[in-house]
């Protein structure tokens, strides 16, 4: 390979394989622009407190971005021996501008450099995901107000339990993912700060700004501690919590998205773009985009435990273990944003059946609530009032009727305070429109909030 930038005190050349294995750039080198970025924003530092003259500060951007642009067009020869993507593009540097190139590592280590680029990256990377989130949630909010009429039933132990709208179900994935948001929100406060100035650990002593080069890049402040600032990976671990949860969510949705377009349950038709058939059986459309998703949250599962396993046992401050933070972190990365985006690009198509909707809601008793709170309203105390709906379902169970459908005599047997109105309160759109208060199913409440969700989503 290429000669070491550090090999002034060896006496051996590295072990062949010790150098692929210790190598990261086949994976880093996804890190090139923010290490350019990090660089130029380092050169500027050191020009204006005097350790670069002006000239070699142009010199170095120039060079830097004459590199990223040989990057960017597939020209640039990533080599395994110089180890990873800050020493490639240092060296290639020097290769190109000559000894000047050799000034830019000054009051700088990669300890510090990498940690600031994998903050740059994080902070870009959640901003785009947020976007992509934010649209899925647009998308919510959207078929919410569409199916704010909608009747379906609610479940509780995936029995039926109340009726309920479409669109409430709807704003209750909204909400789920609207907490997500604000974590990520919250967690790009503490990624956005920044390490470059810690050097390898203790600091360095030329005059630097670190106000200046935080305000170059765009971070909200110098990180405080120059040995914490080389060592913690916890934004990269509290990224990825917050990525587990929303996964989380998104996997809870994708199964009752599978449910829901089976011929058993039949609530919804999900666009032939969203399924795939199968190679045996001719009549199969399987819902494999949401079953992909549910299934991608296990490995974002897997490198939240990953990376709380790699810091737990760090001491101060980097230690070479942080190199395995960057896999597992593009890979949470990679596969939240292709969740999002297939989701955002899907909740708009799915199409509830209304009719079949209707009908479900209409098995399993879903208005027996309804009818107990009925009896309390005439004065029967609430324990009493269960104990009558419960001998109406028994009597509804043996003949295969829902309570609306039993006469009214029949409902008499039970208790003579019953009259002519509780069929008001047996009917579907009676039990939904009821619900009438904030957080209820009631259409009303579901369209105000469904317009409230928009102004905070806004926000
Ligand atoms: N490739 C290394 C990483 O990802 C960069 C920092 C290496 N520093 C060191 N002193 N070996 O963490």
């Amino acid at each position: 390979g290429k000669s070491k930038p550090w090999g002034g005190r060896f006496t051996e050349s590295t072990d062949a394989f010790v150098e692929a294995f210790t190598a990261s750039v086949g994976f880093d080198q996804r890190l090139y622009r923010q290490d350019i970025a990090g660089s130029i924003a380092h050169a500027r530092m050191l020009a204006r407190v005097g350790v670069l003259t002006a000239a070699e500060c142009d010199e170095i951007i120039a060079g830097l971005e004459d590199i990223r642009a040989e990057i960017e067009a597939g020209g640039f020869d990533w080599s395994v021996g110089l180890e990873d993507v800050h020493m490639n593009i240092e060296a290639r540097l020097t290769e190109r501008i000559g000894a000047t190139g050799k000034k830019l590592h000054t009051g700088r280590s990669r300890n510090d450099q990498v940690a600031t680029d994998m903050r740059l990256y994080l902070r870009e990377e959640i901003d785009l995901i947020t976007a992509e989130l934010e649209r899925l949630q647009g998308g919510l909010i959207d078929l919410a107000e569409r199916e704010a009429d909608t009747i379906m039933p609610g479940f509780t132990h995936l029995q039926v339990a109340m009726p309920v709208t479409f669109g409430h179900h709807m704003l209750a994935w909204f909400e789920m993912l609207e907490r997500d948001r604000q974590r990520l929100a919250d967690c790009r406060r503490r990624v956005n700060v920044m390490p470059l100035g810690a050097a390898a650990m203790a600091g360095t002593t030329y005059p630097i700004d670190r106000h200046y080069t935080a305000e170059l890049l765009g971070f909200d402040a110098p990180a405080e501690n120059s040995l914490d600032a080389v060592s913690d990976r916890d934004f990269a671990i509290e990224f990825t919590s917050a990525a587990a949860l929303l996964l989380m969510h998104l996997s809870r949705c994708s199964e009752e998205l599978i449910l829901w377009t089976s011929a058993q349950f039949g609530f919804i038709d999900l666009p032939d773009r969203f399924c795939t058939g199968s190679s045996i059986m001719p009549q199969k459309k399987n819902p494999d985009v949401p079953e992909l998703v549910r299934g991608k949250t296990g490995r974002v599962n897997g490198h939240l435990i990953g990376l709380l396993t790699l810091m737990k046992g760090q001491p101060l401050a980097y230690n070479k273990d942080n190199q395995e933070d960057k896999e597992p972190l593009f890979d949470t990365v990679d596969t939240v944003r292709g969740c999002l985006r297939v989701f955002a690009d899907m909740i708009p198509a799915i199409e509830p059946k209304r009719e079949r909707l209707r009908a479900a809601a209409l098995e399993g008793f879903s208005t027996a609530t309804d009818l107990a709170d009925y009896l309390v309203r005439k004065g029967l105390p609430f324990r009493d009032a269960h104990e009558v709906v419960g001998r109406a379902v028994r009597l509804g169970l043996e003949q295969g009727r829902d309570l609306s459908q039993l006469s009214l005599e029949q409902l008499q047997q039970f208790s003579g305070i019953i009259e002519q109105d509780v069929f008001d309160v047996l009917t579907l759109e009676g039990s939904i429109a009821s619900r009438d208060h904030i957080g209820g199913t009631a259409p009303a409440q579901v369209r105000a909030a469904a317009q409230r969700a928009r102004e905070r989503l806004s926000r």
